[in-house]
């Protein structure tokens, strides 16, 4: 009979290349392994190679930085996103594109299951998951780390018992880090200690502030319907230009989050990020939101980026809300062209200033100096009838208190009779 195939995305790490002889044993399947390129750096035909050592019967590296850039990070970054204010989604935005791949390679080699190394406590599993339900439901998915119960050290006898290279593979392991094109993730080890400062060696994007230039390095940001086009004059796609700023920043120590989180399956965890290039980008972006948005629209997209950065973290991203979101974010983005200027100085990243063609900041209103064209007579009429409705309620108040004949006849704010 001939034997099922199951496609693997693969790291290279202890977990998956025990998954791959794990999977074929137990499901007595054919193993295709798929490494995704999302910028995760190393040498990524090496980890191919090494799957077809550990017993895969096809080892697949797709390069998909253009497509996570372009399809996946700037969306993101047009809708401001970024997890409880700290977080720019790294990660997150690398599952859906991860498990489109995924499926694209099941159908591509008949395969009748999907399976991935996430352990049942993370984020990773659902967003997988759900993303794969979402692009074909008659897949199966295989969690191999949820079902088998290895430790780290029997995982290590079972590589060596089957012959799967260790290369460097230690048995106790630093930290766990996940790393792309739009940031670095790191959690465990001392980590795990909300209280303990993270120690230098967690850092790998970004130089420490303290050993970071003494002079600041201004960096000037083009954008044209809110998607970066430029630095410093010298247009690249967006691709180039994540990594170039990714380089900048990184050198002045910009990009560092401490962020204690709330995990989607209910507990709370640290999580060290390092994302130079999206901390520049977010807020250049928003700076030239705020110039060109008017209020109302600065204001309603607000609400929709939190929604739009939890449907992010929480799996959601083929769904037709998330796309409903895109729609809107796009149309808001047709005035979002200009540039902004960013100071980067030891870890610091501030705004130097902004400027486009389509800037709803008028000096001659906003003047306090001689030119001002603002009708300050209008406001006096403006404010009669923008209060009338709490200027009426307060009159009713201090009405009310008087005929109970409160002694404060009402004047209190917080007046007995009335509250
Ligand atoms: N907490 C982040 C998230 O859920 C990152 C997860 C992966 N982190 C890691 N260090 N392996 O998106």
């Amino acid at each position: 009979m001939k034997k099922e195939k199951i496609v693997l995305a693969y790291s290279g790490g202890l977990d998956t290349s025990v998954a791959i002889k794990w999977l074929a044993d137990k499901y007595n399947a054919e193993i295709v392994t798929l490494i995704a390129d999302v910028g995760q750096g190393g040498d990524l035909e090496k980890v191919r190679a090494k799957a077809l050592k550990v017993g895969a019967v096809k080892s697949i590296l797709a390069d998909v930085k253009e497509e996570f850039a372009s399809q996946y990070i700037l969306p993101a970054l047009k809708a401001n996103a970024v997890y409880e204010g700290s977080y720019f989604l790294a990660t997150a935005l690398s599952r859906p594109l991860i498990a489109k791949v995924l499926v694209e390679v099941a159908h591509q080699e008949n395969a009748t299951a999907i399976a991935h190394g996430c352990t049942g406590k993370g984020n990773d599993q659902v967003r997988f998951e759900v993303s794969v339900r979402a692009l074909d439901p008659s897949l199966k998915i295989i969690a191999p780390a949820r079902e088998w119960d290895f430790t780290r050290s029997s995982a290590i006898e079972y590589a060596k018992t089957h012959g799967i290279p260790l290369d460097g593979i230690v048995a106790k392991k630093t930290y766990s880090i996940d790393q792309n094109l739009w940031g670095r993730s790191i959690e465990c080890g001392v980590l795990e200690d909300a209280w303990i400062e993270p120690p230098d060696d967690v850092y790998e994007m970004t130089t420490s502030p303290l050993a970071a230039s003494n002079t600041p390095a201004y960096v000037t940001i083009d954008f044209e319907k809110g998607k970066p086009v430029a630095i410093n004059g010298e247009a690249m796609d967006f691709l180039e230009l994540i990594n170039k700023l990714n380089a900048i920043a990184g050198a002045n120590g910009v990009g560092r989050v401490d962020h204690v989180e709330n995990r989607l399956v209910g507990i709370k965890s640290r999580e060290i990020y390092e994302s130079p290039a999206a901390a520049v980008l977010f807020d250049a972006h928003n700076a030239l939101e705020s110039l060109v948005l008017t209020r109302d629209t600065s204001h309603f997209k607000k609400l929709i980026e939190q929604k739009y950065s939890e449907m992010v973290y929480f799996g959601l991203w083929y769904s037709p809300l998330r796309e409903a979101i895109d729609a809107f974010v796009t149309s808001t983005q047709k005035m979002v062209t200009g540039q902004v200027r960013m100071k980067l100085y030891k870890g610091s990243c501030t705004l130097a200033g902004r400027k486009s063609q389509f800037s709803l900041y008028d000096n001659k209103l906003a003047t306090y100096e001689a030119g001002d064209t603002f009708n300050h007579k209008a406001a006096e009429g403006f404010i009669q009838l923008w209060g009338l409705g709490v200027q009426t309620y307060g009159t009713m108040l201090r009405k009310t208190a008087a005929e109970k004949n409160c002694t404060c006849k009402g004047k209190k704010q917080k007046c007995s009779v009335t509250d």
